[in-house]
């Protein structure tokens, strides 16, 4: 089974600071790096490097080769990334402090640049059955989830950066959601922050697919019409929290993909977000499968 990711690819600069900067303030970072990343492009390595045959779709400007040279390394198939000659590749202005959380600014540039001919040459390489991964950091997403859904492909949707758009999507096209709380709150426009009773509504609104709502911390809830699987976060010390939730999703959908039962799909997503975390960057610090399998992990009790 081949797995698409429809997806973002940024350049990440990563300043490395004691605190997020303050309205009307100015800060010095100890650190600036510069990692590949984009919720798109970490989540094709999160797949690619769990062992699924994975393919990416997106646009690149000339700026952004080594993204594509980074994920060919993963294993991930590129030739469906569009380089274009007058645009800027994304990019991404990460703050990471010293707890390890960030905050970012997008600039779309050439994610923004997706044409409906890329979505129709690309959607046409798959078959029914085959998966499809999106976020929302692209143009066009709502065209590429009408083409795959006609196409019979599997839609997973990561809603992430959630923004008044994904409002906008066929969401009933969905097979699986992989969101957090703050993102299931804003698709429900509840109030309710309790884990259990989103994932509940989540399953009442979307019956025909299958919901996987992160709770940091707190873990993960698989859901679906028939049953419930709670997931137990790892304590870790965490260095770097970018993309971890990118970890998680390119997990569990490989687990899926594979034909793996979603216990244990979700128990390597939440292995192998807890050691991204340990790491600095983005892309760079999603493991390879056999790491996620042999590394000695906490359980919160
Ligand atoms: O999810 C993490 C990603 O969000 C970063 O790599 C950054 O590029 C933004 O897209």
């Amino acid at each position: 089974m081949k797995v698409l990711c429809f997806g973002s690819l940024n350049i990440d600069y990563t300043y490395k600071v004691e605190h997020f900067v303050q309205k009307g303030e100015t800060i010095s970072s100890q650190s600036l790096q510069v990692f590949s990343g984009g919720k798109g492009l970490n989540q094709s390595i999160a797949l690619a490097k769990a062992g699924a045959d994975t393919y990416h779709a997106g646009a690149i400007g000339m700026d952004g080769r080594f993204l594509l040279e980074q994920m060919e390394e993963a294993g991930v198939h590129t030739e469906m990334v569009s380089v274009l000659a007058e645009v800027r590749s994304g990019n991404a202005i990460i703050q990471n402090d010293r707890d390890g959380d960030n905050c970012i600014i997008l600039y779309g540039g050439a994610n923004q640049a997706i044409t409906r001919k890329q979505v129709e040459e690309v959607i046409a390489r798959f078959d029914a059955g085959d998966y499809i991964v999106l976020q929302n950091e692209i143009n066009e997403l709502a065209y590429i989830m009408e083409k795959a859904h006609e196409r019979g492909m599997k839609v997973i949707l990561n809603p992430s950066p959630m923004d008044e758009k994904i409002s906008t999507l066929p969401l009933n096209d969905v097979d699986y959601f992989l969101l957090n709380e703050v993102e299931a709150e804003q698709i429900l426009n509840t109030e309710e922050t309790a884990g259990e009773v989103l994932a509940d509504r989540l399953v009442e609104r979307f019956p025909g697919a299958v919901i996987v709502l992160t709770l940091g911390s707190k873990g993960s809830i698989y859901a679906d019409g028939s049953r419930k699987i709670r997931q137990q976060a790892y304590r870790v010390k965490a260095v770097d929290t970018t993309a971890a939730g990118d970890t998680f999703t390119g997990y569990f959908i490989a687990g899926i993909a594979a034909g793996e039962p979603a216990e244990r799909a979700m128990e390597m997503a939440a292995r192998a977000s807890a050691i991204a975390v340990t790491r600095a960057g983005a892309a760079p610090s999603i493991p390879y499968r056999k790491e996620v399998e042999e590394y000695q992990l906490p359980q919160i009790s």
